[in-house]
């Protein structure tokens, strides 16, 4: 039926209160319900605000009950009539729980067929159907509210930075290569057969070149796009808070971020975060948490046995620091409760993270079973147990490798423990700066370093004389902020001379040639008065995520991709059309 300009909503659902009883209002929205009573009829009427109930009665002219009568769920409704109390029949679950709409003019919209599923908060419903009818998926109220809150964050992003000065910047989506350590998606050129643009991995290029045109402070909330594997907090395309500022130094990035993350908490909960946030260096985090993203919601550190155990006779311990590696353990408190079968499958969490094995002691109402204690002398038992602090309830695990493997599967063990304990509250926000990362990655299997930010990213000056002699133990002028376990968001302070710039090419291996193809206009532009600048990117999905108590950032993305990077409502990737790759110059070779 035609929509007309009587039709127009006066108020959203729960616009209104008691305050508005009395009056004559309009609203649109879906039917989420109809109960028929026989001679009463409800309506729980939804729009993008929430629910309020529609009544009709005896008293009800009869085309209009007639009319009602007809409603099923997901019909499209306007109705208008008076605000009345429901008196003592208070729903108390609902902002509206106190009043209906007693209509006298209901007009049907549009019809629907039964959806796939209901559109209701409390069921499970099967995570394909979500995404394959992701438009009814997101009529769910908790769904509806993510997207409303994913653009109030939004705003108040924009805001903030605006209040500081920051200039809203677009930059290409069509460029070069950016290399930011995922894969290319490719995107070919018509004008140009056999050559590609990239979809920007982060637009990190251009924001630099931002700070040498002099705009001094920059901001986009920019699309990014990684050919990756997804994972509950990666996307193939994705959001970031991409932010770059000039003439300034690490402390002032990291205080204008951490303002904003304040700013937000403020607006968003009502919350004052006033303590400043704590900053650890990476090598710490490692050592104590084995991770450069530690959760710091509980404890379980790490506490490094090497010392303690060499010259054992135990050949798991001494294999291994023999090798060069290391032994240490987490005293897991409370999880002596983990039954035998617990244990195991901790021992088969920690192989997923390339550990040899998992060995363990626990200790229930004074009795300590161990896995590997009958492998120890004496003294070497009681020296870890002092070491560890070890009481009643606890459980010590230990891995014995490599240093990366060590820290990697104690790292995730920590969490896992803490996470079968319940001791990861979602309300409980813990941030963190970790500093000093290394600015080179040794890759074993390539036998060459690897940018462990990216290769424009500054080294710590008092480092600078290690190029030559030890580049693996340099120090980068690099960052991350850190909420509960999760990168939000990393930065970095930026070469500015292209002799640097060229150094940190060579020591990564690109030779001058290579440089010059893909990094040629960077090199020029490096020689016409650079500003010191540096800046920082927040993943804004993992940011709005976890603010809304999600782990998985798909639930706050209206429409993303699947976990095999398809999108099964459009279902794309699709096949191009024979015509499009002929303009385009491309064969497609059968696949195996
Ligand atoms: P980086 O690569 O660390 O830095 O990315 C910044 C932040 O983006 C988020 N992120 C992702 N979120 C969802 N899906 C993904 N696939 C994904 N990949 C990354 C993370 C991460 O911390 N140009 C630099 C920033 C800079 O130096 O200023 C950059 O992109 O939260
Ligand atoms: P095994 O002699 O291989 O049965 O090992 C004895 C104990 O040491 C078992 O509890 C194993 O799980 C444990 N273990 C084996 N390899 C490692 C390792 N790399 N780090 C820690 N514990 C290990």
């Amino acid at each position: 039926m035609a929509f007309l300009k009587e039709d127009k909503r006066t108020h959203y659902c729960t616009e209104l209160t008691e305050s508005d009883i009395g009056s004559r209002v309009t609203v649109n929205g879906w039917c989420a319900k109809q109960r028929n009573l026989g001679s009463l009829i409800f309506i729980d009427l939804r729009d993008r605000s929430g629910i309020i109930q529609l009544a009709f009665d005896e008293n009800t002219k009869q085309d209009v009950f007639e009319t009602a009568s007809t409603v099923r769920t997901e019909y499209v409704l306007s109705a208008s009539g008076v605000v009345r109390s429901r008196g003592a029949d208070v729903n108390a679950n609902r902002a509206t729980g106190r009043i209906e709409i007693y209509v006298d003019t209901l007009k049907i919209l549009c019809t629907a067929e039964t959806t796939p599923f209901e559109i209701v908060d409390d069921k499970n419903i099967r995570g394909d159907l979500r995404m394959q009818y992701r438009y009814l998926d997101l009529r769910r109220p908790s769904m509806t509210e993510n997207v409303i809150m994913r653009s109030k964050i939004t705003k108040l992003t924009l805001d903030y930075f605006h209040d500081h000065g920051f200039l809203y910047i677009e930059t290409p989506d069509l460029i070069r290569p950016t290399p930011e350590g995922a894969r290319d998606y490719l995107v070919p050129s018509r004008v140009y057969p056999g050559r590609f643009y990239a979809l920007p991995q982060s637009p990190q290029l251009y924001k630099q070149l931002l700070m040498y045109a002099g705009f001094d402070r920059y901001i986009q909330l920019a699309r990014c796009f990684r050919d990756e594997d997804l994972r509950a907090d990666r996307q193939p395309e994705f959001t970031q808070i991409d932010l770059e500022m000039s003439f300034s130094t690490e402390d002032d990035i990291m205080d204008i971020n951490e303002g904003f993350l304040k700013y937000l908490f403020r607006q968003l909960f009502g919350v004052d975060l006033t303590e400043k946030f704590q900053r650890m260096t990476w090598r710490e985090a490692m050592e104590r948490f084995g991770s450069d993203k530690p959760d710091l919601r509980f404890g379980f550190e790490l506490c490094d046995l090497t010392e303690l155990l060499r010259g054992t006779a135990f050949r798991v311990f001494a294999g291994a620091i023999g090798a060069g590696g290391s032994v240490r353990a987490i005293n897991v408190k409370g999880g002596a409760s983990f039954t035998r079968r617990e244990i195991d499958s901790l021992g088969e969490f920690a192989k997923s993270y390339r550990a040899k094995g998992l060995a363990w002691a626990k200790k229930a109402n004074g009795e300590v079973s161990s896995s590997y204690a009958k492998f120890l002398t004496e003294e070497e038992n009681s020296a870890i147990y002092e070491k560890m602090g070890f009481e009643d309830g606890d459980l010590i695990l230990i891995v014995a490798d490599k240093n990366a493997v060590v820290f990697d599967t104690l790292g995730a063990l920590r969490r896992e423990c803490a996470k079968r304990l319940g001791l990861l509250d979602p309300k409980d926000f813990k941030f963190l700066w970790v500093t000093e990362f290394p600015l080179f990655e040794y890759s074993e299997e390539d036998g060459r370093f690897y940018a462990m930010h990216h290769p424009f990213t500054a080294p710590m000056e008092e480092d600078i004389p290690l190029f030559d002699t030890d580049p693996g133990a340099m120090r980068a002028r690099a960052y991350d902020i850190v909420l509960n376990g999760t990168e939000l968001g990393g930065g970095s302070i930026r070469i500015s001379t292209p002799e640097m710039q060229s150094l940190m090419f060579e020591k990564l291996g690109i030779g001058e040639e290579e440089a010059n193809a893909k990094f040629g206009f960077l090199m020029e532009a490096l020689k016409y008065g650079i500003p010191p600048h540096g800046g920082l990117a927040f993943g804004f999905d993992r940011l709005v995520a976890l603010l809304l108590g999600y782990e998985d950032i798909r639930e706050i993305i209206p429409f993303p991709k699947a976990q095999n990077a398809s999108e099964p409502m459009s279902k794309c990737p699709s096949e191009a059309d024979p015509a499009a790759l002929d303009e385009l110059g491309l064969i497609i070779k059968p696949q195996k």
